[in-house]
């Protein structure tokens, strides 16, 4: 999208806008300025592809967290280069965690299903030297700095799509965060889909329990995107090839997934396509009609590595009269179930949009 496409589409967003408190009638509203915590990462950057093509988000600003792959200067030149393919250069991206919280980095597999560059080896362009990430402060240091002086009527919205160590980070310099940010989307976890690191662990919660037990009991209203709805928003074969000749960001996203589809047949024994993890994120944000949720009181287990349990996020998900409610702090809802038909549309929808926008 072009700094000017931006600039007209915000304008209309905000002539359009009803003043405040007249309800949120339908039509346009303010875009929701938005910071994302990433390790991009292949679905990261199909997710940050459409955070850039959806005209309810303003981001803002892009975190770094280890994850995906261990090199971090990797990660962050992966988000400059979807950012200079959406002629979005105007986005800072600001370096963050390298490391976990406070036990040491255990690889479980990220490069096998990302490749060692993180994008499936698809995309070698070199990105215009003026295109470099922002020294003058970490991702944690800007998730605060935004949370605490950003003018817009509603708070950023906080959404990580990688271990939450930035998230934790920002809580230890500011612990006042799920005030001033009370919203947090995030990928990470499971309740009842078999886990993809562990047998019940996935990948974003397993790579740091300690930053995720932090984040999940510190207050924030949380939505999480899990493998129940992330695995069953599948994407076939056939999708994904209806997206290459949509445009330059269909294009990159076909090129793009070839490995990451390749990883899950070779090493996961699905027959074709790919899961939907990160997008789904922001998909709950945009359309949370489509997804069943569920607020519980969560546990996230902490055990010493190895152990099968660590990275294990537990919901109480008691219920009926023998049982008590969730506790009124228990402000974490799971997302359970999707109609995938519904969010896939609208993911193509919006790759769609971007044709005439993108440089
Ligand atoms: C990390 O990635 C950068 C950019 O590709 C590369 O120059 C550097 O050598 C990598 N570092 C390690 C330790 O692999
Ligand atoms: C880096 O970020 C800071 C804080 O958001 C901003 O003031 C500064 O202009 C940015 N620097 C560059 C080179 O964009
Ligand atoms: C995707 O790969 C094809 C074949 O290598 C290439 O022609 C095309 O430019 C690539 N698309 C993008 C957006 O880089
Ligand atoms: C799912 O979404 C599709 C497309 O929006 C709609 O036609 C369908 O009725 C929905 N299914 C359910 C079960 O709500």
């Amino acid at each position: 999208m072009s700094y000017l496409t931006l600039a007209v589409l915000l304008h209309w967003a905000t002539a359009a806008i009803a003043p405040a408190h007249a309800g949120a009638s339908a039509g346009a509203q303010r875009a929701r300025p938005v910071i994302i915590s990433t390790d991009p990462g292949i679905d990261d950057a199909i997710a940050l592809l459409l955070a850039l093509s959806s005209p309810e988000l303003e981001l803002r600003a892009i975190g770094i967290n280890f994850g995906s792959l261990k090199n971090t200067t990797q990660l962050a030149q992966n988000a400059l280069t979807v950012l200079a393919l959406a002629g979005r250069e105007d986005v800072p991206v600001y370096l963050g965690a390298e490391r976990p919280l406070s036990q040491p980095f255990h690889d479980l597999g990220g490069p096998k299903f990302h490749g060692t560059d993180g994008l499936g080896g698809a995309y070698r362009a070199a990105l215009p030297p003026s295109l470099a990430v922002n020294r003058s402060m970490s991702a944690a240091e800007f998730i605060v700095h935004a949370c605490r002086h950003d003018a817009s009527p509603k708070p950023p919205l906080l959404v990580s799509l990688a271990p939450l160590t930035n998230v934790a980070l920002a809580l230890n310099l500011e612990p006042r965060l799920p005030e001033l940010c009370p919203d947090l989307y995030l990928m990470g976890g499971t309740v009842l889909a078999p886990g993809n690191v562990g047998f019940l662990s996935e990948a974003n919660v397993a790579n740091d329990p300690e930053a995720a037990a932090r984040v999940l009991s510190a207050g924030f209203h949380t939505r999480v995107a899990g493998l129940d709805v992330t695995m069953a928003t599948w994407l076939s074969h056939s999708f994904l090839a209806s997206l290459q000749d949509l445009n330059v960001a269909g294009s990159f996203i076909w090129n793009i997934t070839r490995f990451y589809e390749r990883a899950h047949h070779e090493l996961a024994g699905f027959e074709g396509g790919m899961p939907l993890h990160d997008p789904s994120t922001l998909l709950m944000f945009l359309q949370e009609r489509s997804y069943e949720l569920k607020r519980w009181p969560v546990w996230v287990d902490t055990s010493p590595f190895p152990s099968v349990s660590r990275g294990l996020m537990l919901p109480d998900r008691r219920g009926g009269p023998l049982s008590p409610p969730p506790p009124r702090d228990a402000t974490v809802h799971f997302g359970m179930s999707v109609n995938a038909t519904s969010v896939r549309q609208l993911l193509r929808a919006r790759i769609a949009a971007t044709s005439a926008e993108f440089e």
